[in-house]
């Protein structure tokens, strides 16, 4: 089998998105652009990659670094395609090139190996598709038997040429000797003043080299991002497909237009997600949770029986098993709670573990603290963990502990197992294991006070 490179083509401006980020970072679905196409090249088998770069090229290096056997090179000048492709160092080239374009993100694995399949006997391959709306695109342009004839781009064509609904899909799978002499051959006689890689068309042919267009039946290949309506529509796409996975993997989706998971998180079997949630970055949830609507789970781990209440957010921390988390309750990093902890409305978490059984049930901020298991935090309870010298300090709070209502913990404070803190206490000193500790004004009574 002869090697079988591919040449992603990343040097774009993107001047229509309007924006510092180079185009192929902008993410879909929570992953950038290029990472899902380097990814479904890589899933179709392809032995090299090779990136052209060029507008933020280091951003585009330092997003792929994970992925070390990818080649990186520059293009100086971004010129057009066919100099970006002649920036990839053909000499270094052997056997077959599939090319193709970093901001099309729908393409699957599948796609790029169809195309490597009908490549078998040519010398170029151009895979086409049918658009409704081909504007912006080149046209497939085919003589009366229906070969490939040549491309003409949106700018070149004629009125009847733009009518074609044929468009290149800008995926090409060709020999690299093609590539290594029609390339410098190119030239940039067009309105755009660019070196087309499409005229490669015309050249192989008028060389009688066998070249054929494949017309795939699936847009998605042709669904290229030039600017934010795109990208939402594919980002739209994206969604819709981690939601058809999700679904055959056995999770309900209750409303699917409504909630966004992204592509790297996992979730168990029987579990159910609500309209209105984002379920984002690396976030696994187990087996039979319920997310109700309208919460936000962002790099965090959810194990299996929880639920977690309407209009929660949860933000890189961790859910023991039958947790209760919400409604309207925060965890933000750090968070850790055991088993079967119930964190109640209007609850925030920072930087704080509860162990198992324990329970934050009402309106409380729970700041660099540690609770043991079983201990219950009455309502409205605050850790003052935050001092005039800018520093944090811990509250740690034993096991089996009973915080009363309204308790201000000044940190640093250490209150013992099986504690008891009276209600609207502000605890600055260490109370005991088995203690009761009180630091509130005396209740007195005033006879007759009231005249009236
Ligand atoms: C190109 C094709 C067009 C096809 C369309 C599919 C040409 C001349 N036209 O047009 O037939 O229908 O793609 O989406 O090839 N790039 C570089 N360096 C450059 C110019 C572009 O790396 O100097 C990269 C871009 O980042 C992008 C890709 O090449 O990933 C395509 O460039 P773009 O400017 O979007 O070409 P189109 O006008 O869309
Ligand atoms: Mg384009």
């Amino acid at each position: 089998m002869p090697q079988k490179t591919a040449i992603v083509l990343a040097a774009g401006l993107g001047t229509r998105m309007k924006s510092n980020t180079p185009k192929v970072l902008h993410k879909v679905a929570g992953r950038s652009m290029i990472r899902i196409v380097v990814e479904a090249l890589e899933a179709a088998g392809v032995d090299e990659i090779r990136v052209v770069v060029g507008f933020g090229g280091d951003l585009v290096r330092q997003e792929l670094k994970d992925r070390k056997e990818i080649k990186f090179y520059a293009q100086e000048k971004q010129l057009g395609t066919a100099d970006a492709v002649k920036s990839a160092d053909l000499n270094s080239i052997f056997g077959t090139v599939m090319i193709c374009n970093g901001d099309h993100p729908l393409i699957k694995a599948e796609d790029y190996k169809a195309a490597l399949d009908k490549f078998a006997g040519h010398d170029l391959l151009v895979v086409g598709c049918m658009l409704r709306n081909p504007t912006s695109f080149g046209r497939i342009v085919r003589d009366k038997d229906g070969r490939l004839s040549r491309i003409v781009e949106e700018k070149e064509a004629t009125d009847i040429q733009k009518k074609i609904q044929e468009v290149n899909t800008g995926l090409y799978v060709v020999k690299s000797d093609v590539l290594k002499k029609f390339l410098p051959e190119i030239k940039n006689l067009n309105s755009k003043k660019e070196f087309y890689l499409t005229d490669l068309i015309y050249m192989a042919l008028d060389k009688k080299l066998n070249i054929d267009c494949h017309k795939t039946d699936s847009a998605r290949v042709g669904k290229g991002v030039n600017n934010h309506i795109e990208l939402s529509q594919a980002g739209r796409q994206l969604y819709l497909r981690k939601a058809r996975e999700l679904f055959l993997s056995g999770v309900v989706i209750v409303d699917p237009a409504t909630t966004y998971v992204e592509w790297d998180v996992k979730i168990g079997a029987g579990s159910v997600i609500e309209p209105g949630c984002m379920i984002k970055g690396k976030t696994v949830i187990g087996d039979n949770c319920i997310i109700e609507a309208h919460c936000q789970i962002v790099d965090s781990k959810i194990a299996s029986n929880c639920s977690v209440k309407w209009g929660s957010l949860i933000d890189k921390s961790i859910v023991g098993a039958k947790s209760i988390v919400g409604p309207y309750a925060r965890l933000r990093p750090e968070s850790e709670l055991g088993e079967e902890v119930h964190i109640g409305n209007f609850v925030e978490l920072k930087k704080t573990k509860m162990a198992r059984g324990s329970k934050a049930n009402h309106l409380t901020y729970l700041g660099d603290a540690e609770i043991g298991e079983e201990t219950n935090i009455g309502c409205g309870t605050i850790t003052c963990n935050y001092a005039p010298d800018k520093k944090k300090y811990k509250t740690v709070i034993g096991k089996k502990a009973f915080i009363g209502s309204d308790t201000q913990f000044i940190a640093p404070v250490t209150i013992g197992d099986g504690a008891v803190i009276g209600s609207g206490s502000t605890i600055t000193k260490d109370v005991p294991a088995g203690a009761l500790g009180v630091a509130r004004s005396k209740q007195f009574i005033k006879q007759n006070y009231n005249k009236e």
